[in-house]
């Protein structure tokens, strides 16, 4: 086991060299993976802009029915045209979206937690491999709780979903989960997603934190950062510039779309800092312009 005491805090993280094993494949990390994956990978990233915006709805797995996502039957048509992928638990996404929506899926296979427990890091792998495959699952979600009660077994998940998805060429998204009594450092960051992506999850799923930049860089694997609590669309909107400029591959936004006054004016305004290079002003007038 390494001697923590000697360990050196890791520095060299150099920001401005891109991604050095990217030759044949555009995903970060995904060079070596077989036909299978990489295709799924493209559903998800887009081809052009190579990153993606994810739409969050899976909060009922523990939280019931949440604000902003009472009818998904009516909310999830409506955010298809601006959304690449969808990320919901089976349950949500074979009642309410229709096969013939062609975005991608990204499938929540963990669970076992609710909101009127204290310590939600406790989960286990619900969801198979077969019925990910009869989803036509692009990627399996599962949630990895580092420095948490439930670590161990929360790996244990990851390793399960892993080892399937590399069975069958389905990726796996790891989701790095904060309880609200850990802490959101780039040093926790740094730690959890590169635990994450090497466990060998073919992307990872985290907040921003500062020098988030470096949390990139370290992680090889892409990174798709999630939205977090209500904010006013504007600072949803710098948060989603911020993290696309310093190298996230996308956003996994719930309930800064959802909970919104105009989800799907939200959504496009959203699409347009992830894929079109628009800054988080130009989004934002964009996303005025629409509600009015
Ligand atoms: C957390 O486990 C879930 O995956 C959420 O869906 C995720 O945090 C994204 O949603 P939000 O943008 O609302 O944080």
């Amino acid at each position: 086991m390494a001697d923590l005491e000697g360990l050196k805090v890791a520095k060299d993280y150099h920001i401005d060299t891109p991604f050095a094993n990217q030759d044949g494949f555009y995903v970060k990390g995904a060079n070596s993976l077989d036909w299978g994956m990489k295709r799924h990978l493209a559903n998800i990233f887009n081809p052009k802009s190579g990153n993606t915006v994810m739409f969050a709805f899976d909060h009922g797995y523990f939280m019931g029915s949440t604000a902003g996502l009472e009818r998904l039957d009516l909310l999830l048509p409506k955010l298809a045209p601006y959304v690449d992928c969808f990320m919901g638990t089976r349950g949500a996404i074979r009642t309410c979206l229709k096969p013939e929506y062609t975005n991608a899926i990204a499938l929540r296979v963990t669970s076992g937690s609710s909101m009127v427990q204290a310590d939600l890091s406790h989960e286990v792998v619900a969801v198979d491999i077969e019925d990910s495959i009869r989803m036509n699952a692009d990627c399996m979600a599962s949630q990895v709780f580092i420095g948490a009660d439930g670590q161990l077994s929360s790996i244990d998940n990851l390793s399960k979903v892993i080892n399937a998805g590399m069975r069958y060429s389905v990726p796996t998204l790891g989701v790095c989960a904060v309880g609200k009594d850990m802490e959101r450092t780039d040093r926790f960051f740094k730690l959890a997603t590169r635990i994450i992506a090497e466990m060998g999850c073919q992307m990872v799923k985290t907040y921003n934190c500062e020098n988030f930049e470096e949390v990139v860089a370290a992680c090889p694997v892409p990174i798709v950062v999630a939205g977090g609590k209500k904010l006013a669309e504007k600072d949803a909107l710098t948060l989603a510039y911020d993290v696309i400029s310093k190298g996230a591959r996308g956003v996994d936004m719930g309930r800064n779309i959802f909970q919104s006054q105009h989800p799907v004016e939200m959504a496009q305004a959203v699409h347009k800092v992830v894929h079109e290079g628009f800054t988080d002003k130009e989004a934002y007038e964009f996303y005025e312009d629409l509600i009015h």
